[in-house]
């Protein structure tokens, strides 16, 4: 696992993970940044999706971004961590991963998914992404790389803070 300063759509890997909403309709944050990189190709193949609960992942295409896959995860927003926020954002973490091993990607770059417009508080955030990763990847053997994207300075210092700690 390593920790990257970068936007996400220039990296070159096998999937980026999108931090979407349920409707995958397109936003701000990331979102936006990937759905201006690929353009409107990725809207229609978004809506043939049909959308994506909480906690859950879906699979589009890459395009023409340099990553081949991209897999949207739609992270809870945060309501004050009594709506089981950690639970569901753990989840978009696991199921990108299960859902990375068995699309046999190899590389993958994942934003702070929820810490933007969806408020989650970053520390906690950061510890629930790498003890999950952590967890995780013993079941995804396939997987070789898995890199944590950070736009913001605080989030840098914790994510390197909980990878020492494992
Ligand atoms: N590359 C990497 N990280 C980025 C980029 C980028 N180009 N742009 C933003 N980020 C970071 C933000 O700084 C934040 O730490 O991604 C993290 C996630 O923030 P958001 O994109 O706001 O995502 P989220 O908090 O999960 O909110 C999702 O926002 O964009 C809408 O449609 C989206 O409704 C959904 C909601």
């Amino acid at each position: 696992m390593t920790v990257v300063w970068d936007d996400i759509t220039i990296l070159t890997v096998g999937t980026v993970v999108n931090a979407a909403n349920s409707a995958l309709a397109g936003g701000g944050g990331v979102d936006g940044a990937i759905h201006r990189a690929v353009g409107a190709e990725l809207y229609d193949a978004c809506r043939a999706l049909g959308g994506c609960p909480v906690g859950g992942v879906r699979l589009t295409s890459g395009f023409k971004m340099s990553s081949d896959y991209i897999i949207h995860a739609v992270g809870p927003v945060w309501e004050g961590g009594d709506n089981n926020e950690a639970e569901l954002l753990a989840s978009c973490y696991r199921e990108a991963l299960y859902l990375a091993e068995d699309e046999e990607i190899t590389t993958m770059a994942f934003p702070s998914i929820s810490c933007g417009i969806y408020g989650y508080p970053h520390e906690e955030a950061a510890r629930i992404a790498v003890q999950t990763v952590a967890s995780t990847l013993p079941e995804c053997l396939g997987i070789e790389m898995v890199t944590f994207v950070t736009y913001d300075q605080d989030m840098e210092e914790f994510y390197l803070g909980e990878l020492e700690s494992l």
